[in-house]
């Protein structure tokens, strides 16, 4: 029997880099490789790398930097990179690295236990970033498919993005939009549920727009009925959903579906129209809080939360304030925010009038200050409620300390048998705080 060898994968950036470094995972475990969070014993290293924000490629550089040392005392070791900065730097980042051996794009993770073998066997260092464009003919299922830690599934159901965004590199480094088939989405969470798992996450750049391009005339919503449908899984959560794409159908599946948990994570980005226009959002602050209205009409207790990007080219002090009066009017569960950053390749960073450093913090503050606030305050709205928890672990201080999370995706920590991990329980809140919820057990 082959001997077995170990991979250590290190991963930056968003949820849908988690979910490809599970599927890198159960790939290279098929090949006999298993996962170790000892980077010293590994016999491969896989960097899967992020570049929406911030200094990316900087960071990948010095990452691999630093393995440097572990190839000199393992020369056998080998070093791949994967993910967006990989996409966008392909061929390069051999060239800059000579320690590297493999760099494979985003449409590439099917194929890194093929480059694998090529660099063992052949002693060459490659790099693989061809998109599949098109469409599912020739695109090989594996690059698809899910990760899970036994409780919670991550569930792929499409790659890519159309939207151009004026600031975001999403679609030159992860592609055109493709949908997944249903079908396969089906039988993925099945196997899952079938596996112990209990809430899945759907996840794609913009999950509203699911379907185009498909035959079959499956949308969103109807993909949502048919997950729903689906025996044994308790919950069902999805992201990124673009406020353009919210349509009505989708917002009635909040108050009909059993599964679907009620939480929309709803990036507006800026409260400002005019912002809004340059970064091609499509939408105005009017027309997202009209979204919003009907969702809550609808479902009250929804929770919502954003993404927010403050220091845009061109933004003002009144842009910045219409962005801090939609905070007020949305009054947010939780945001992320982000200062801008100027992108490889997007129409953003060769706009005019780019906002300073200084500036740019200042009204990063301003807003996370605030933003605690609001959190707080909705946080304090549970106290005295009784909420459903999914059970997810034991405290690390005291085992009898549990935590999970509520419908609405809040934190909850309580008492309780370490059992219970795994079971719906019911929680009266006592208390709330800016990031979480404490109660016990009813
Ligand atoms: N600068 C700052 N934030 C960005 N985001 C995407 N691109 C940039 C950028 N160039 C943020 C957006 C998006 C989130 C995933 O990252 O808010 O919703
Ligand atoms: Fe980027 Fe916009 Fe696509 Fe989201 S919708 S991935 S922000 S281009």
């Amino acid at each position: 029997m082959e001997q077995e060898r170990y991979l250590f994968v290190e991963t930056h950036g968003c949820q849908m880099n988690d979910s490809d470094s599970g599927k890198i995972t159960s790939l290279m475990s098929a090949c006999n490789y298993r996962t170790t969070s000892d980077i010293g014993k590994a016999d491969i290293v896989i960097l899967n790398t992020c570049s929406v924000r911030d200094k990316a490629e900087h960071k990948v550089y010095s990452y691999l930097g630093t393995l440097k040392s572990y190839k000199e005392r393992n020369p056998n070791l080998i070093i791949g990179v994967g993910g967006c900065v990989a996409q966008q730097e392909g061929e390069r980042l051999l060239k800059r690295v000579p320690h590297l051996d493999i760099v494979f794009g985003t449409h590439n993770i099917h194929k890194l236990p093929e480059l694998v073998s090529q660099v063992r066997r052949n002693k060459e260092r490659v790099a693989e970033t061809r998109f599949y464009e098109n469409g599912l003919d020739i695109f090989p299922a594996p690059v698809f498919g899910s990760s899970s830690n036994s409780l919670k599934g991550l569930v792929n159901v499409m790659l890519g993005c159309d939207n151009f965004c004026s600031y975001c590199v999403v679609p030159y480094v992860r592609g055109r939009e493709i949908s997944r088939p249903s079908a396969g989405i089906v039988k993925e969470i099945e196997g899952l549920v079938s596996s112990g798992v209990k809430e899945v996450t759907l996840i794609g750049q913009n999950v509203n727009s699911y379907g185009r391009g498909l035959d079959e005339g499956t949308d969103f919503p109807t993909l949502l009925r048919k997950v729903n449908g689906i025996n044994g899984l308790k919950r069902i959560r999805f992201m990124t959903s673009h406020p353009k794409d919210i349509s009505d159908p989708l917002i009635s599946s909040f108050g009909k579906l059993d599964k679907l948990c009620e939480h929309l994570h709803l990036p507006v980005q800026s409260g400002s129209d005019s912002v809004l226009k340059k970064m091609n959002r499509s939408y105005s602050s009017d027309g997202y809080l009209s979204r919003v209205q009907a969702l809550r009409d609808l479902s009250p207790g929804m929770a919502l939360t954003s993404d927010i990007i403050v220091g845009f080219p061109g933004e003002t002090d009144e842009d910045f304030d219409a962005t801090m009066g939609l905070v007020e009017k949305v009054r947010y569960d939780a945001i992320f925010s982000f200062k801008f950053s100027p992108r490889l390749e997007t129409k953003a960073a060769g706009m005019p009038d780019q906002v300073n450093e200084g500036l740019k913090n200042e009204r990063l503050l301003v807003l996370q200050e605030r933003q605690r606030e609001i959190s707080l305050e909705r946080n304090m709205e549970y106290e005295g409620k009784v909420v459903e928890v999914l059970v997810e672990g034991g405290g690390e201080k005291n085992h009898e300390r549990l935590s999970g999370k509520t419908r609405s995706f809040k934190t909850v920590k309580f008492d309780g048998n370490e059992e219970l991990v795994g079971e719906l329980v019911q929680v009266r809140i006592e208390k709330g705080y800016v990031n979480s919820l404490i109660g016990k057990l009813v």
